[in-house]
């Protein structure tokens, strides 16, 4: 695997691949690797000949009070577990390299960054939005891979590409869990142990509240109320439970009628998790309607 530091020498190594009119994909990561992260590069190898990985902590999409400074950077133990997964060329730009002095555009998504996660990081898919074009455009790959654990990041991405008419096919992969149910993330290795054992109980009640909703799409508001009072009751101090539109993110009012996700962001400690998990729009309940 050749490990490069500059957007030109990625460029070098992408260029013999592309005159080969070989098929690459990219899966771009903030490091601190784990299963979640090589479920997107099995996903890339599957579709792809070749697979460019980048590693680059985005000082743009951390907030002043943000982890940016203690984010763990394990960076030998990446380079091994990329190369040991097929990984042929692995990205790691400095920041200056990213953001030269001077460096003044950003790109942002209107309405889908304002919501959820977007209203309690003040800025912080703008700075996605802009990492993400730029690693989009220094590459310029076939299919670029992002996990549905960040759904709305998912979304930002792929309406960013159709209206900045990147010919870059988005592609989206389902949550890797741990056996309890928790969702894979970098971020874990904050909980305590006492604090791992409760953080199970956020997947366990988004679930619980995506059955019902199945069951029975008229009971949003209900589940909501009950989705939150669980979650508190749990020891979460929670930012936000809300079902919506899988596609568009709009809030879901009173009835699910098509595809949904129920998503959530809470604190436990010191450390931020995120979840989400689709909610079946209800075939039974469109048959009998
Ligand atoms: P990071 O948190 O390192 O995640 C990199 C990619 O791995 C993202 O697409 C994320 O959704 C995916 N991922 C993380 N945990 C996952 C899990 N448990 N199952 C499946 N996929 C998972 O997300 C970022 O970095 C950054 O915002 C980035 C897109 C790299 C831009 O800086």
């Amino acid at each position: 695997m050749r490990v490069v530091r500059t957007s030109s020498d990625l460029k070098e190594g992408l260029a013999p691949w592309r005159r080969a009119g070989e098929r690459i994909g990219l899966v771009p990561t903030m490091g601190a690797l784990h299963a979640g992260h090589m479920a997107l590069v099995a996903a890339a190898r599957g579709e792809c000949r070749r697979v460019v990985a980048t590693i680059f902590v985005n000082p743009k999409q951390f907030a002043p009070n943000e982890d940016l400074a203690s984010y763990p950077r394990p960076e030998a133990a990446d380079l091994e577990i990329l190369q040991s997964a097929g990984v042929e060329l692995a990205y790691l730009p400095t920041a200056d390299e990213m953001y030269p002095p001077h460096f003044s555009t950003m790109v942002r998504v209107g309405g889908l960054s304002e919501g959820l996660c977007g209203a309690h990081r003040l800025g912080h898919f703008d700075g996605v939005a802009t990492v993400v074009t730029k690693l989009l455009i220094q590459s310029l790959p076939d299919c670029a891979y992002f996990g549905e654990k960040d759904y709305q990041q998912l979304l930002v991405i792929r309406r960013l590409v159709r209206d900045l008419d990147l010919p870059i096919r988005i592609v989206g992969v389902p949550t890797v869990r741990e056996p309890d149910g928790l969702a894979l993330s970098s971020r874990n290795l904050y909980l305590s142990a006492q604090e791992r054992r409760v953080a199970p109980e956020l997947s366990r009640v988004l679930r619980d509240v995506a059955t019902a909703l199945e069951r029975e799409p008229g009971a949003v508001r209900r589940e909501t109320e009950r989705g939150l009072a669980e979650l508190t009751h749990a020891g979460f101090d929670v930012e936000y439970l809300e079902i919506r539109d899988a596609e568009s993110l709009a809030p879901v009012r009173d009835l699910v009628t098509a595809a949904a996700r129920v998503l959530a962001a809470v604190h436990l400690g010191r450390t931020r998790l995120i979840d989400n998990v689709p909610v079946a729009s209800s075939p039974a309940t469109a048959r009998r309607g």
